[in-house]
This record gives C-alpha cells, structure tokens and sequence, in this order.
C-alpha cells in the first residue's frame, strides 16, 4: 500500500504520515529528509559552494555519493545515514531548509533520488510525504493527499517546533522563508509541487493535529 502527502513546507505532512503509520502500522517516507540529506552532505561534507542561480551546475559525477545515503526505519523513527554515519539530527536545521529546497531544483538530483524512493517502497507500506509524491514518484499510490495551510498558520507552527526554538528567527523571517521555499518549488521546470489531479485536498489552516489525522484516516479503507 503507498499513501503520498504533498504540499507546501510546513503544513504538517511528516507529523500527520507518522501519526497515520503509527495507526495503520505502516512506514513513513519522508521524502524531504533525502533532499536534505543532499544539501546537508554537498555543504558541510564535501565543502560545496550552493548558487541560489545556478542550481543545475551539478552533474551525475558530482552526485555520485547519493549511492552513500541510505533510509532506514529503526523502531518507529526514521533514519538517514551517509556512509553507515546517521545524519538525520543534522538536517533539520533552517540553514538546510533554502539549500535543500535549492538543490532539489536540480535534475539529476531529482532523478537519483527517484530510485532510492521506489526502492524503499519495495520493502515496505509506506506513507510518502514531500512534494511530487503523488505526481511524480508514485503516481499509481493507492491515496494521494494535498496538505496545505495557509503560511501564516505554517510559519507560527514553525515558531513551536521545540526542535527549532534554540534559533533565533522571527515569524516574519520564517513566514518569509517559508514563501520562499514554497515559490521555488512550485516554479522550477521539473517535478514542481502541485496538487495531484487525483489527490484529496486538506487544509489544516484552523484544523488541530487530532482533526487533520481524522480528515485523512476518514478517507483511507485498509
Ligand atoms: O519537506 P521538507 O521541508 O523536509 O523538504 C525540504 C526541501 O526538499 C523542500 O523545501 C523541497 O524543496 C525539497 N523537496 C522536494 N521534493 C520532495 C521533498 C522535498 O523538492 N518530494
């Protein structure tokens, strides 16, 4: 069984897969985390300098450490490891956000990581979260969802995450990095975020965490 959950940064799509997995005992694919997970090794591991102009300067060759990443899912929490080493504590912070969403403009990136996509969805049922899940990675996915809010509401969940609390950003600069993000992932020429023809589309703007994962569980028969 494969679920995808599209939608801008923000609105919630990895929490609620997790809580669905958690009660449809299935896996979370949390897409972004790869994508980070580029951005994050490029950087900090192999000294890369990111151009916000020319996000495709990097070619298959440069690419060739994704072979190195792999994901994993280790009692109830996903994992990301680069060599065997788990980075996955590594890639949540905001200075990964605008690379990754940089990166992921980029073609042959987008084309590698599809197969470490389709090959976890071999081993497991997954609920896959990101951004062209439903369009693009698993058009044949038995649910496609559309999370969305609106950014204000995304950029004040942001502000709670206690994970994100230790930095020292206000809601304007996050709401505005969340505009951001959304816009070049809606623009750029391949996989941008769209809704799925087929998808169900939730806005979660004045819905809590408990009444998001209803509106989807309703609609899910396992
Ligand atoms: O979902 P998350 O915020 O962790 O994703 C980080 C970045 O990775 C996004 O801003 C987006 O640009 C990119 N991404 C993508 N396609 C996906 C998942 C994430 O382009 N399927």
């Amino acid at each position: 069984m494969i679920i995808t959950i599209d939608g801008p940064a923000a609105s919630g799509k990895s929490s609620i897969a997790t809580e669905i997995c958690k009660r449809l005992k299935m896996v979370p694919l949390k897409t972004g985390l790869l994508y980070r997970a580029v951005a994050y090794i490029l950087v900090q591991e192999l000294d890369k300098t990111i151009n916000i102009e020319t996000p495709n300067e990097l070619s298959i060759n440069d690419l060739n450490f994704i072979k190195d990443i792999t994901y994993e899912f280790t009692d109830g929490i996903a994992h990301v490891l680069f060599k065997g080493k788990d980075v996955t504590e590594k890639l949540s912070f905001s200075s990964i956000d605008q690379i990754a969403s940089i990166v992921s403009a980029n073609k042959n990136v987008r084309e590698l990581l599809l197969d470490v996509q389709r090959q976890i969805a071999t081993k497991y049922n997954i609920v896959a979260d990101g951004r062209d899940c439903g369009s693009v990675v698993f058009p044949s996915a038995d649910y496609k969802f559309y999370l969305t809010a609106t950014a204000e509401a995304r950029a004040k969940r942001v502000m709670a995450d206690v994970a994100r609390k230790a930095e020292t950003r206000t809601l304007e600069d996050v709401q505005k990095d969340i505009e951001l993000r959304d816009k070049r992932d809606k623009e750029r020429d391949v996989a941008p975020l769209i809704v799925p023809s087929d998808a169900i589309t939730i806005d979660n703007t004045n819905l809590d965490f408990e009444q998001t994962v209803q509106e989807f569980l309703k609609h899910i028969k396992i």
